[in-house]
């Protein structure tokens, strides 16, 4: 469906602010002067040598030789697109004061970063991997980013194995092999060490790795997170992307293919689409539980390697998201936008999932680095649109002039003195959640269920979904050279589906062993793992 290219909104042209384009003017240096000639280096006689003194020849070999930042540590291969996002009505307003979510008269700007997890800046599109999917919504109210995954769970319980998670699934770090997300030795080694990955895994070894498009994928916020209404009450949510041209895969074969015959093929695909007015469009899912009925499921609503069925809990679509305008610079835009899980508008408000706890520490961390410095959020494709006033000063690379004879709060000299904001009139006040508790390092042992849902992700796959999962895990472990380790993912697996353990096995040449009892490697090294039996809430 071909459709207007979008006019613009206040973010666009509040990006516009920072566009230059240099068609039919003077070439200059970075201080203006007017250059005569690009391309001879100053020399002592036409055969040089060439002069220290060549300002313009050295502004230019080192602006080059500093172009490159670091990539992302995780999901640096990526591709993004501007759109926005309108609510369809009012109906969550019992539910949640975020404006963005209720107000239907509303269009909110939005960008969107599509993304693998393993891969290098420049790897390729289809590799079998999760997909990223991270929304930073510019509202009124300040940024929202809901920044998801194409997968409703993730593969570990707690932010603190996120580093050995990571440094499993990269390359090996003697030789940098392989490049492809999950077929070696280090990334199943943690697997099959670690059961709570199980649920994670069968998605990843289903036809969902491997999606046909980006404008083809479901997203998930994951984690339980709480909406927050007027009066100050909360109830649980999930979030989802539901996209309208349905959620399709490739097979693996046509992946191989396509990987080698178009690394880009997502991110071409993407850029057509917008750039041919058949904008890609989801609809904003919720699933929302009463606190009340926090203990009623069969898990923990806090453990994001779980899902709440839809069967239990149905997905509302309340909204709906339309990608309309491709990035005019991709490092400017998509490279330089900076996600994070704590950017949040007042009526949204995190629980105790350990895994999103960690999360809120990592991306500003990683920013402040990748990013160069505290100010990354001045960047024009991070900047919100609404203004901003505290009393954070300097820092390198500063763009704002705070004018202003003081930088402190409280404060009864300067006029220019921020002051805080009411909750009646949009302040932020955290959700005050009761916490009575002793500090332990530990984990619930409401967590501990680590195969239900695995096998009911199994069992909702029709037979060709079935047998493209055996075929996924005898491709993928066969790429593995330590039998140890192939035999403990088999093992397992039979935890989930015997008979999909018995097809694996059977693909790989080896036999269904009973998993080593206690199956975790996992607890401190104090810890009985006898006692970690899983218990309902
Ligand atoms: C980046 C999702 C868990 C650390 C990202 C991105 C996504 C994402 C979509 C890419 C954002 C972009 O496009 O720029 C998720 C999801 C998680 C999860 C859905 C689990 C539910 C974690 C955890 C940590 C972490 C547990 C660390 C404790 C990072 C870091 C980046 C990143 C450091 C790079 C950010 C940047 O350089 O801007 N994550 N992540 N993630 N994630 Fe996560």
């Amino acid at each position: 469906k071909k459709q207007e290219p979008q006019k613009g909104n206040s973010k666009t042209d509040d990006l516009n602010q920072n566009t230059e384009n240099g068609r039919g003017h003077a070439m200059t240096t970075n201080q203006g002067l007017k250059i005569n000639d690009d391309t001879n280096s100053l020399k002592a006689g036409e055969r040089g040598a060439t002069l220290l003194e060549d300002f313009i020849l050295r502004e230019k070999i080192t602006h080059f030789d500093h172009e490159r930042i670091p990539e992302r540590i995780v999901h640096a291969r990526g591709s993004g697109a501007h759109g926005v996002f309108k609510v369809y009505d009012d109906s969550l307003k019992k539910y949640t004061k975020a404006a963005f979510l209720t107000d239907p008269s509303r269009e909110t700007p939005l960008f969107t970063r599509f993304s693998t997890v393993a891969g290098f800046r420049g790897s390729a599109d289809v590799p079998r991997d999760v997909r990223g999917f991270a929304v930073k919504f510019y509202t009124e109210e300040g940024n929202y980013d809901l920044v998801g995954n194409n997968m409703p769970v993730f593969f570990i319980q707690d932010a603190i194995k996120f580093p050995d998670l990571i440094h499993a699934v990269k390359p090996e770090p003697h030789n940098e092999i392989p490049q492809a997300a999950s077929a070696h030795n280090t990334f199943w080694d943690f697997v099959s060490l670690s059961p709570e990955t199980m649920h994670n895994i069968m998605w990843l070894m289903s036809d969902r790795a491997i999606p046909r498009s980006l404008r083809m994928m479901e997203g998930f916020g994951i984690h339980t997170f709480r909406l927050i209404n007027e009066e100050g009450k909360s109830h649980f949510v999930k979030f989802h992307w539901k996209p309208l041209l349905g959620t399709h895969s490739v097979v693996w074969d046509e992946a191989l293919k396509i990987n080698g015959q178009d690394p880009d093929f997502h991110r071409r695909d993407l850029f057509e689409a917008i750039e041919s007015g058949a904008f890609p469009e989801w609809e904003l899912g919720v699933q929302i539980v009463p606190e009340e009925d926090e203990h009623n499921f069969d898990f923990d609503l806090l453990d994001p390697t779980k899902l709440i069925p839809e069967e239990i809990v149905p997905v509302q679509k309340v909204g709906k998201m339309t990608l309309n305008r491709n990035p005019q610079n991709f490092f400017a835009e998509t490279e330089q936008i900076a996600f994070h899980p704590g950017h949040l508008v007042p009526g949204i408000d995190f629980t105790n999932d350990p895994l999103l706890q960690g999360r809120l520490f990592s991306y500003t961390d990683t920013q402040l680095s990748r990013l160069g410095g505290p100010n990354f959020h001045e960047i024009p494709i991070n900047r919100p649109i609404t203004p901003i006033h505290n009393n954070q000063r300097d820092g390198i690379a500063r763009m704002e002039i705070n004018t202003g004879k003081t930088s402190y709060h409280p404060n009864s000299i300067s006029q220019g003195d921020p002051r805080q904001a009411k909750v009646s009139e949009g302040g932020f006040a955290s959700y005050q959640e009761r916490v009575d508790a002793n500090k332990v390092r530990a984990r619930s042992k409401s967590f501990m269920d680590f195969f239900s849902q695995p096998k009911l992700f199994y069992n909702s796959l029709s037979e060709p979904e079935q047998s493209h999962v055996v075929e996924a895990f005898c491709f993928e472990l066969g790429k593995v050279d330590m039998p140890e380790i192939r035999q403990r993912v088999v093992n397992l697996l039979s935890k989930v589906d015997g008979a999909l353990a018995k097809k694996v096995a059977d693909g790989l040449g080896l036999a269904v062993k009973k998993p080593e009892e206690p199956i975790n490697h996992q607890f401190g090294a104090d810890a009985n793992p006898q006692d970690y039996q899983p218990v309902k809430v």
